[in-house]
């Protein structure tokens, strides 16, 4: 079997996992080279047994030491730009983590470069379409078995450790992650994207910092067995100390409602810090009804006129890190890829949408209105074109 000589830019927590779960699933590898200041990842890859290869100062230095079977790009979004363009240079296939980038700017440059220039083969960490539960909702809904897809709403809600991690994280900053729910639900809203094969042509939000808020006073740091709350993880590349007291000006909780053009509606609930954690799909359509709890692995469905007990699908499989062995699939996936025995279940203009798709709904937030998401697609498809988009006509 071929040994697949890796070089990595930004080897923290994700790609460390990434790389665990390719060795987990048979992947013969090995990591030449690393560009990363201080690697965040690396016990998880000691833990993996996997040799942490050689420090490069930066990208250019690693690449020239190519050539790579592969390139994988863990850094923070904000250098995700920056180093998929390193590595276009360099002409080595590309796994680059998700969001694909972090703003609409760079979401139009990259669709320039890719319209552009011969780019290498480039697969977005979108690590959902890997997941078992995630291709059967695909799948049902490609078979028509929920019709017409009319509404749906969908949820994202995490425990208060994870939530204080963000706060404390480089996440919490838009320069750096981009905003709460660009890292967080791009995976999901690629999914939804997919289903309703549409692109949204409304969106409206409402979000703030209403948790993690320095002016909140005797905030409880205990939990009721005594164990520490809110300090369980290292908070890594430029970690804050305090969850309550840091410079985080992303939201910690989010609302938000799309219209497709396909005329789907959703409703989407995103909160850093529950007590009762959930990630769900619940899609509505003419001709059915499907659940699908991502956080216990379980789907749910049945024709609307259908009195029989519901279809359930247990995909059991559940792992503390709440990717239910999505990483493991991802892996072969990547690997089916790279050998050519089968496309990668998502491509760089699909996460490009996905990412634009959040984007628009934190402007609609930002500027508190219902913004029409048309002037976006035609600066985007523009961008694919070559050419500058049209100005927008202006309405009074
Ligand atoms: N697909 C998923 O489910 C998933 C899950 C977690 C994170 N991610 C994505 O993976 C990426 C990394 O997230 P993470 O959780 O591993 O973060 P992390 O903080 O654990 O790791 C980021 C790493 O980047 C390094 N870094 C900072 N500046 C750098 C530079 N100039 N050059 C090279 N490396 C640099 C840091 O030192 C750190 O080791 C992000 O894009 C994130 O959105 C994806």
């Amino acid at each position: 079997m071929k040994t697949y000589r890796i070089g990595v830019i930004g080897l923290g927590q994700r790609i460390a996992h990434v790389l665990a779960a390719m060795k987990e699933v048979g992947w013969s590898l090995e990591l030449a080279g690393q560009v990363d200041p201080a690697p965040v990842g690396a016990p998880i890859l000691a833990a993996a047994g996997i040799a942490q290869g050689r420090e490069f100062a930066d990208p250019k230095a690693l690449l020239a030491d190519g050539p790579y079977d592969l390139i994988m790009i863990g850094s923070p979004n904000h250098l995700h730009l920056d180093h998929l363009k390193a590595a276009f240079a360099a002409g080595c296939p590309i796994f680059a983590e998700k969001p694909i980038v972090r703003t609409q700017a760079e979401t139009f440059a990259l669709a320039r470069l890719l319209a552009d220039v011969k780019t290498p083969p480039l697969y977005i960490g979108l690590v959902m379409r890997s997941m078992p539960i995630v291709r059967e909702v695909i799948a049902r809904v490609d078979a028509g078995e929920l019709g017409t897809l009319v509404s749906m709403d969908a949820t994202e809600h995490l425990p208060p450790e994870h939530g204080g991690y963000l706060a404390r994280n480089w996440r919490r900053r838009q320069e750096w992650g981009g905003s709460f729910m660009l890292d967080k639900v791009c995976h999901d809203f690629d999914i939804f994207g997919r289903m309703a094969r549409a692109r949204p042509a409304r969106v409206a939000s409402f979000g703030g910092k209403t948790i993690f808020d320095s002016a909140r006073t005797d905030v409880p740091r205990v939990y009721d067995n005594g164990e520490a709350a809110y300090a369980l993880r290292d908070a890594g590349w430029m970690g804050a100390n305090d969850a309550f007291h840091s410079d985080m000006d992303v939201t910690d909780h989010q609302v938000a409602i799309v219209e497709y053009d396909s005329g789907l509606r959703l409703a989407f609930h995103s909160n850093s810090h529950v007590s009762l954690q959930e990630r769900r799909w619940y899609v509505a359509g003419t001709q059915g009804t499907l659940l699908a709890d991502l956080v216990r692995n379980k789907l749910m469905i049945r024709p609307a006129l259908n009195r029989a007990k519901p279809e359930r699908i247990d995909y059991a499989n559940r792992t503390d890190d709440n990717h239910n062995g999505a990483d493991q699939a991802m892996a072969t996936d990547l690997l089916s890829a790279l050998e050519g025995r089968a496309r990668f279940p998502v491509t760089p203009q699909e996460s490009m949408e996905a990412g634009l798709t959040v984007m628009a709904i934190d402007q609609a937030m930002e500027q508190r209105v219902l913004l029409d998401c048309a002037p976006m697609w035609a600066e985007y498809d523009a961008a694919w074109a070559g050419r500058a988009a049209a100005a927008p006509a202006l309405t009074s």
